[in-house]
């Protein structure tokens, strides 16, 4: 083993860290919090002291299941931004400490690079240049990957990210948060018979605050006629909504692709678990002469091996942080 990463990631509400040797993924272990369900979505200050309570335990674990110890560790990469404040400052103080105290390098990364990265955990590996739809919770972007570090953002929403879209529609329809995860468990026993808008944003940009609006409305006035047009039309809302989601997603993806004349096409982030998305990325790729690459699960939603693979690739490259380097939760490309 010659360099060997470890990557902590604490941009939201899972604490995770990872270990990996020469590139290859040794460890991924994440501590999700669940206490956010109580609230109905992520809140800042508890997200924070939870991450403050699992760090050292996720760390620990991640380091036994790979069989390295803290003093075979070559670097460790942590997540800078963009995320939430509080959670950031746990990830970004306790590695700044830990590469202190070893004394070996610090490398600090985005996590919108890292979701991308994700695809190199395994095979099989796109090829550059490739365009990989990044969709999560926070963010959806289609990005032009010309190399490991060399990205360009080619267009992003205007408003509300895709996750959103799937958890702000969970809300309207009583389901516990994270939404995304059981709309799309609902939507496989329903059809998509209701229809719902596809906004007409120019280029490649997104925007899906239009949609929420339209699903408000079609719910209050359906609510109106029938009290009970929720519970009895629940998987067909469900796949309705999912459709139209991944509809507005791929036609913007299709374009980027046939502008850019690129055929190499991902997908990554916590919605590009949704199986509505992965059947019709297939089929559309298939249509289209793509290869098309998705990471398995535990690398779409947030982890920590896609913060040290990022890392190890800036590693290579001598690309340090200092240690006065402090989180940003708007952090630019
Ligand atoms: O990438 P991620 O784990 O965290 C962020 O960086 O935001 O993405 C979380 C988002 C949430 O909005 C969640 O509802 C959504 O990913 N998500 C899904 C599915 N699994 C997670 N959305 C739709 N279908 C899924 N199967
Ligand atoms: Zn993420």
């Amino acid at each position: 083993m010659n360099h060997v990463i470890l990557g902590i990631e604490s941009s939201c509400d899972d604490t995770a860290a990872a270990v990996l040797a020469d590139g290859r993924v040794l460890s991924n272990v994440v501590a999700s919090q669940e206490i956010h369900r109580l609230y109905g979505g992520v809140v800042p200050e508890v997200a924070s002291r939870a991450h403050q309570e699992n760090i050292v335990p996720v760390v620990d674990q991640a380091l036994k299941q790979a069989g390295v110890t803290k003093e075979q560790l070559s670097a460790i990469a942590f997540t800078r931004g963009p995320g939430l404040i509080g959670s950031l400052i746990v990830g970004t103080c306790f590695s700044k400490a830990l590469a202190m105290s070893l004394n070996i390098p610090l490398v600090e990364v985005h996590h919108m690079q890292a979701h991308v990265l994700a695809h190199f955990a395994e095979d099989p590996k796109p090829s550059f240049p490739f365009l990989c739809l990044t969709v999560s919770g926070g963010h959806t972007q289609i990005v032009l990957v010309r190399d490991y570090l060399d990205m360009e953002v080619l267009g992003h929403t205007l408003d509300d990210a895709a996750g959103e879209a799937f958890d702000k529609t969970g809300k309207l329809l009583g389901l516990d948060y994270p939404a995304g995860p059981l709309i799309d468990k609902l939507a496989k026993e329903g059809k998509p018979v209701f229809e719902f808008p596809e906004p007409k944003i120019p280029d490649l940009n997104y925007s899906f605050s239009g949609l929420k609006t339209a699903i408000l409305y079609f719910l209050r006035d359906k609510v109106k006629e029938d009290p009970e047009f929720i519970k009895n039309n629940l998987a067909d809302i469900c796949a309705s909504v999912q459709h139209r989601i991944v509809t507005i997603l791929l036609s913007k993806l299709r374009r980027a692709a046939r502008q850019t004349g690129i055929r190499e096409i991902a997908i990554a982030g916590g919605v590009s678990a949704n199986s509505g998305l992965r059947s019709a990325l297939e089929i559309m790729g298939k249509k289209e002469g793509w290869n098309t690459y998705i990471p398995r699960f535990e690398f779409c939603t947030d982890n920590a091996a896609m913060i040290a693979l990022a890392g190890y690739y800036k590693f290579l490259k001598g690309d340090f942080a200092s240690q006065d380097v402090v989180p940003d939760a708007r952090l630019e490309w």
